[in-house]
């Protein structure tokens, strides 16, 4: 495991106005200046990414929520990782369950990660099953996505890769959601570390794997003590900016 530990903020498509996002963050900024050993990102809509980037901070990068699978060209609506990284965009979530139920495929998401790579961009790719059966069939789901994903994902670019674990039914927007454990993400967390050996060997180390699905301020520590995580992608309670710094230093206690 990496020692660095990480909370990425994913802002999702929020706030609605600019000026709430650029409060929400300068809060956030304000907060984790004494912040040493936790790395901290945060991705907001592509249309604030311009004055966020004014709020000077050394503790925070950008991050955005997708980036296009292609270089330059006719692609109306899209953005390049190119461009993103050009713009100086370092992380770019991928393969997230809300865009995978917008008709996102695992090779759609392989092409995005391929060029985000290849930009230069660090990749946090979401995996996670919609719903668990007495089966167990959910490993088979996530590894399948894993390795639908990673096709063709050079070795020597797997330190620029993150992975999510996301089970959709513990997700904050999630009809009828359930809470997750951290037992549940301890287990997903080796599961996934084996299917990225088999693929990496040894490389694997450099991955980090991470939990997002409802994370708050009260399960926050059990997730990064016993959860088997390198860190934590929070969604709702990253627009709250007391409680997303709360858990940015719950997570600073535990690094050593
Ligand atoms: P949530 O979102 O923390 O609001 O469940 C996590 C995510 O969807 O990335």
């Amino acid at each position: 495991m990496q020692s660095k530990k990480l909370i990425i903020g994913n802002w999702k498509m929020n706030p609605l106005t600019a000026k709430e996002a650029e409060k929400l963050f300068s809060v956030v900024v304000k907060e984790v200046s004494v912040i040493k050993k936790t790395e901290i990102v945060i991705c907001p809509p592509y249309i604030y990414l311009e004055k966020l980037k004014k709020i000077r901070t050394s503790k925070i990068k950008l991050g955005v929520q997708d980036a296009f699978g292609g270089d330059v060209g006719a692609f109306t609506g899209e953005v390049s990782a190119d461009m993103l990284d050009n713009f100086g965009v370092r992380y770019t979530i991928l393969g997230h369950s809300e865009r995978r139920s917008m008709g996102e495929s695992n090779a759609d998401i392989n092409k995005k990660i391929k060029s985000a790579l290849t930009s230069g961009l660090s990749v946090i790719l979401c995996v996670g099953e919609n719903t668990r059966d007495q089966d167990h069939g959910y490993f088979n789901f996530v590894k399948t996505q894993l390795e639908e994903c990673l096709v063709g994902v050079s070795k020597n670019l797997v330190s620029k890769i993150i992975i999510a674990y996301e089970p959709v039914w513990a997700i904050s927007t999630t009809v009828d959601r359930k809470d997750a454990t951290a037992a549940d993400s301890l287990e997903m967390s080796i599961f996934i570390k084996k299917v990225l050996s088999d693929k990496f060997g040894g490389e694997v180390s450099k991955i980090r794997i991470i939990y997002g699905g409802s994370v708050n301020t009260k399960d926050a520590e059990d997730f990064l003590k016993n959860g088997g995580v390198d860190g934590l992608l929070v969604g709702r309670v990253s627009l709250d900016a007391k409680k997303f710094t709360e858990i940015i230093k719950i997570c600073e206690t535990l690094n050593k």
